[in-house]
């Protein structure tokens, strides 16, 4: 729990995540090819019912942010993907993405990877590995 909270703390203000285990191969942990698809399609359904973040996918390829998705976070947990899609910074430039708006999408992505049953440490894992990303998403 505590481990948890200094990770989302850490996503949340852009700092380095403390007292947690390297980042390794952790791909299994989020169980493999199934479990990240499932993650990925959970995280779609809850921005779908997200009326203040849903608004920012209104003119998107959803098949394509699925398999995008996929590819990065197979890549980030150290599966067996190539990241194919562009980079943070030109896909959300001109989105003017704020940290609220940032922080409840990380909560989306939590609430996804809970109803898919994917492990505490795993989460904070992927959460962790996304971090450094923040400052190319927001206020783009
Ligand atoms: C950890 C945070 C985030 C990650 C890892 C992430 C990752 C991605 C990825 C991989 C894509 C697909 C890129 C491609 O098509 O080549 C994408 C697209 C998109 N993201 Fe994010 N994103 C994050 C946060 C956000 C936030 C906070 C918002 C808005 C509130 C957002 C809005 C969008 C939109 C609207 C698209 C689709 C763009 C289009 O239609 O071409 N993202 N994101």
């Amino acid at each position: 729990m505590i481990k948890k909270l200094t990770c989302i703390a850490a996503l949340f203000t852009g700092l380095a995540c403390f007292n947690v285990a390297q980042a390794d191969d952790y791909y299994q942990e989020l169980g493999g090819k199934e479990g990240v698809e499932k993650i990925v399609d959970n995280f779609i359904n809850e921005i779908s019912f997200d009326q203040n973040i849903v608004k920012f996918f209104e003119g998107t390829d959803i098949t394509r942010l699925r398999e995008k998705l996929i590819e990065q976070f197979c890549h980030e947990s150290g599966g067996p993907c190539e990241y194919t899609g562009d980079s943070m910074k030109d896909v959300h430039a001109g989105m003017k993405i704020t940290k609220a708006e940032f922080n409840r999408v990380v909560e989306l992505l939590q609430a996804a990877m809970d109803d898919a049953g994917t492990p505490q440490t795993a989460q904070n894992r992927l959460i962790r590995s996304l971090a450094p990303m923040r400052p190319d998403i927001i206020h783009q």
